[in-house]
This record gives C-alpha cells, structure tokens and sequence, in this order.
C-alpha cells in the first residue's frame, strides 16, 4: 500500500477551471440522467465513518460503465474542432457534418472505453475501428461489436493495443480518440478527463465527500477526481494486484510498467499510468491500494446483498477501502466516504 495523507492539503498541479460546458453536452444526450448515490450505513459501520455512498454508475447513458462520460465529450471536442463548428455543440450537427465527410473514430481498449467509443460513433453517424488486447473475453468484444465497431484482436497486452491504435490513426488519418496521454499526445485525453467531472459534479449535488475511493487503470478517471477535489478531500485508488502501475508507480516516485496479465478486473488491466495524469497523482493522491480476485468477488457479492449491482471493477472500491487505515488519513465517524462504482455487472451480449 502507498499512504501520503498530506496530498490532500498539498493538491496537484492546477488544472485549467471547470466552465461545466462538458455537464451540459451530456445532460443534452439521449437517456442522460445523474447516476444514484446509495447510502449504505451497513459499510459505515463496518469501516467506523459517519456515511459511505456509492455513486453507482451501472446505467450510465444507457451502457453498464462510465467511460461514456470521457468518450462522448472527447468525440464531441474533436469533431467540432475538424468541421469549424463553433460554441457548445449537440450531436444533431455533428451527425450533419460527419454525414457530409466520414470519419473513422480509432482506439485501443480493454472494454468499457471501446463501447462507449463505439456508441458515441454511432451516436454521430462515424465509424468506429477498436483495437483490444488478446485477452479481453470474447463476450466483452461482442458488445463492442454489438454498436457496429470493427474489432482488432492484437498479439499483446492493453499497451500494445494503444501502440497499434496510434499507428492505425497515423496511418490512415483515422481520429484517434485515446483515454490515456503520452508525450505529444494530450488534445484528446484532456477532453476526456473533462468529461468524467460530470460525474464528481453530480455527487457534489447531493454530498461533500471526506475520500473519495476510485478504481484505476491509466489513473484518467483518477486524474479528474484529484483535479475536482483539490483540497477538498481525500482520493486513494485501486487497482488488481496484478496491474498495479498506479500504486507501484508511485512507490517508485516516477512511471513505471508493469508486466500485465489477466483479471476479473478488465477495464482496470493497465500497465503504464496516463502521462498527463501523472504529476496529478503523485501529488494529490492520498494512497494507493492493490487488491486480489478474492477480495473483489466478496465486495461484488458484499454490494449486490446492499442492492448495487457492482460489476468487478466497480466492486474494487469497496476491496480497496476495507484495506485502508482509515485513522492515518484523520477519518472518523463524522467522514463521508465515497465509492466510485464505476461499473455494474457484464452485460450479456445480445441483451442490450
Ligand atoms: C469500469 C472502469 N472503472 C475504472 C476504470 C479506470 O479508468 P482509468 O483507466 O482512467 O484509470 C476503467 C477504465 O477503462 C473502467 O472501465
């Protein structure tokens, strides 16, 4: 485990100022409503705080995870940028626009980011090409599929898929739309982790969070949180402990890769921290938790006897919570947790 509680006060590099224009595109897309936030004082007692919540992002704009949030915007951002369209734009002239000149939208994916990609393509009449690494579970692929993607299986873990996806884009002048950042390559993961805020905006209505516990791949999603709750609260995240480049990264006190393999845990199956997410991690992050297949089946289990659906990936936040020292980080029974379940259980292909 990795503790610094000081981040909180310290903070991260400043970010440039949430105008909440990305809040309004979404609340403009078909289905959007905030996500619940469960009071569950079952877990208050057991972790000894005041409340926890669980902001439970099972139905995010009709798809079982939050990636939408980062990938619509981002789609958004960049075609709007392309055609010339000027001020906040909504999908009806996007779709106008890529009717006129077509658009291939490319990504790499280990599932939730390569469907919402996929949906936003649709959403806009473009065509999305998803890159996945060879172990993401064919049934993952299918929903994928499912929104009209064509679907490249690549000899290699989630990095080499990202490679690919970038190579495809140079090649073929396809967008490339990435959640996560690397030197010379920061335009479009910014417009994602913009997208995510809405997600802290809407808890922000309803509570003020003392921590905020969030599953991390590439640490996009955790990038957004540290940047919304700048000395406001405390952020921690999880990760399998079979890729864990987040919590050994920052061990190291500099990025590392790690060596990934497989996990229940898909989405969060990433080797190499988001270059722009970095130096916000280092120094905002309170901590940074590991957790095995063990401790995530219990907590999906855990959640789903509350009544949150939890997908594993969701259902880490719990995990990693239940091994946190809660007292280093000056939390007691007037704290209020939250927990980014960020996914509900797998859809079964065909179903949605
Ligand atoms: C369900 C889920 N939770 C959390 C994450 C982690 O987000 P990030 O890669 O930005 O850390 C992902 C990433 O794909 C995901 O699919």
């Amino acid at each position: 485990m990795y503790l610094n509680p000081e981040a909180r006060l310290r903070g991260g590099p400043t970010a440039p100022a949430w105008d909440g224009a990305a809040r309004a595109f979404h609340a403009g897309l078909p289905g959007y409503a905030p996500t619940p936030l469960a009071e569950l004082p079952d877990l208050a007692a057991e972790l000894g705080v005041g409340r926890v919540l669980v902001k439970d992002e099972s139905s995010r704009l009709g798809l079982s995870a939050f990636k939408i949030l980062g990938a619509s915007w981002a789609v958004a951002r960049l075609l709007a940028d392309r055609f010339g369209l000027a001020g906040p734009v909504g999908t009806e002239p996007l779709r106008a626009a890529v009717t006129r000149e077509p658009v291939v939208l490319t990504t790499a994916t280990d599932g939730n980011h390569g469907r919402a990609l996929a949906r936003m393509a649709r959403l806009v009449g473009a065509h999305a090409y998803v890159f996945v690494p060879e172990v993401l579970q064919q049934g993952v692929v299918d929903l994928i599929a499912e929104e009209g993607a064509t679907i490249e299986r690549v000899d290699g873990d989630y990095d080499e898929a990202v490679r690919r996806a970038a190579k495809y884009a140079a090649h073929t002048g396809a967008e490339l739309v990435q959640d996560t950042a690397w030197d010379g390559y920061e335009r479009v993961p910014a417009w994602i982790v913009d997208g995510y805020r809405t997600l802290a905006a809407e808890i922000d209505e309803c509570a003020t969070p003392d921590l905020v516990v969030v599953p991390a791949g590439v640490g996009s999603l955790a990038q957004a949180v540290v940047t919304h709750y700048r000395g406001r609260a405390h952020v921690v995240t999880v990760e399998p402990d079979s890729a864990d480049c987040v919590r050994r990264s920052l061990i190291a006190g500099q990025r590392v890769r790690v060596r990934t393999g497989v996990t229940s845990m898909a989405g969060l199956n990433c080797g190499t921290p988001s270059s722009a997410a970095w130096p916000h991690l280092l120094a905002g992050l309170s901590g940074a938790v590991a957790v095995g297949e063990g401790q995530v089946a219990t907590a999906v289990a855990d959640l789903a006897g509350l009544g949150v659906a939890a997908g594993p990936c969701g259902a880490a936040a719990l995990a990693g919570v239940r091994r946190l020292p809660l007292d280093r980080l000056g939390l007691d029974r007037t704290a209020t947790v939250v927990l980014l379940s960020t996914e509900g259980p797998p859809p079964t292909p065909g179903t949605t």
